[in-house]
């Protein structure tokens, strides 16, 4: 059956979409019905969208095409109002990650989307890793013994041009609108939604005993370079240690320990590595995981906007947390300027990879430019020292 398409947001993350959606419509299996955009395409845009509607406001859109799927691709802050426009025609959702910027939203669409009667996919592509299946398969088993931790750790790097693109970049709010556009909540969150989903734990009361590092480098709102360390209702404790101002930059990874053994997930990659064993495999998009539920209900969503509970509780966590603490200058190196300028903080790949494979916070590790170590009596969680 091909399904019609709308696609909201085309010129950033969105222009994923469109391209993806020019294959799946040469394969036959969608058509693009028109694209919405507050700004104009550029001519890739323009060319992939060919003599398609295109609207920058949703509601005509919709209203002229009514599609079968409606997919959100624009800041985080603008995904609410515009969902819910989509839900409104009687479309299926496909909404980016991370789905909605405060507890409150997340319930609110979840309720409005079991109201509708639709379907709604988020854009968490990592959890479409079939790596991610055959790990969470091999948990299952029992080929680690007993989880005790899972463990991430990313270390990239983005550019002064990064920052500038949009107003929304690297705030936490805009005028009281909450944005939530954290490294921990928006380019690592992939890591944390993917180590809750192999843990089993991606319900509300799933996670508990959430602890937060968010420190800056840069002269923004947000975090660029965070600790998060949580318990789940298992018992698993959940570390994710990130920065996006590494001087070198590596492939995020997640280090499931256990009992018996570890094993380390590239969820970028799809690259599974169990002691010297080293396991390609391949990924199903949140697009063709939609279409094909929308054909057999009995094929699941890969990540449906239900299971982002215990990951929203995260984002909450990191939304109502305390603004991040800057990190002393005399601990920061600027290289070079203009667009593609940034900033690194010397030693911070070793430091996030250590926090991860000994499940520790910054704090915890007497990283320096950290907060302040942590005494055991204060740690609720006692990771690795
Ligand atoms: N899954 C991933 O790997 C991944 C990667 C990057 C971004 N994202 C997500 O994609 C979304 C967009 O991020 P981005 O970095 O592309 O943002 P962006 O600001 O770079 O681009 C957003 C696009 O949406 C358009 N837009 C903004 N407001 C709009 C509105 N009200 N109606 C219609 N169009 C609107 C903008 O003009 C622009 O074309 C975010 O939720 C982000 O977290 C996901």
């Amino acid at each position: 059956m091909t399904r019609t398409v709308v696609l909201v947001g085309a010129s950033g993350y969105g222009r994923t979409y469109l391209r993806e959606i020019a294959t799946l419509e040469a394969a036959g299996a969608v058509r693009l019905a028109g694209v919405c955009d507050v700004c104009p395409l550029d001519p890739e845009g323009r060319a992939l969208a060919g003599d398609r509607p295109f609207d920058t406001d949703l509601g005509s859109l919709l209203d002229r095409t009514r599609p079968d799927i409606g997919i959100v691709a624009t800041p985080i802050h603008t995904h609410l109002p515009l969902a819910r426009q989509v839900l409104a025609v009687g479309a299926h959702l496909l909404l980016e990650k991370p789905p909605l910027p405060t507890a409150d939203d997340w319930r609110a669409l979840v309720r409005l989307a079991r109201e509708s009667g639709r379907v709604c996919q988020t854009g968490f592509q990592s959890l479409g890793s079939h790596a991610v299946a055959r790990l969470a398969q091999l948990m299952a088993e029992g080929r680690f013994g007993r989880i005790r931790g899972i463990g991430g750790h990313g270390a990239w790097s983005r550019t002064n041009g990064y920052y500038r693109r949009a107003p929304w970049a690297g705030r936490r709010e805009i005028d009281g609108t909450p944005v939530v556009d954290g490294a921990l909540t928006n380019p690592f969150a992939h890591m944390i939604a993917t180590a809750l989903r192999l843990d089993g734990s991606t319900g509300w009361d799933d996670v508990d005993a959430i602890e937060l590092e968010l420190l800056r480098a840069r002269d923004i709102q947000a975090d660029d370079t965070s600790c998060l360390r949580l318990r789940t209702a298992r018992g698993t404790v959940v570390t994710a240690a990130v920065t996006l101002c590494a001087a070198t930059t590596s492939d995020p990874v997640l280090v499931v320990q256990g009992s018996y053994g570890h094993a380390t997930l590239s969820y970028t990659r799809d690259v599974l590595s169990v002691g010297n064993r080293r396991e390609h495999h391949g990924r199903t998009s949140p697009l063709a995981n939609l279409l094909a539920h929308l054909d057999d209900p009995g094929v699941a969503l890969q990540s449906d906007l239900d299971s982002c509970g215990a990951f929203t509780r995260v984002l909450d966590a990191v939304r109502t947390a305390p603004d991040p603490r800057p990190i002393p200058a005399a601990w920061l190196r600027h290289v070079g300027d203009g667009d593609a300028g940034t900033v690194c903080v010397p030693g911070v790949e070793a430091a996030v990879k250590d926090a991860a494979e000994r499940l520790s916070t910054f704090g915890a590790l007497g990283i320096p430019w950290a907060c302040a170590p942590a005494s055991p009596q204060q740690d609720p969680i006692g990771g690795t020292r």
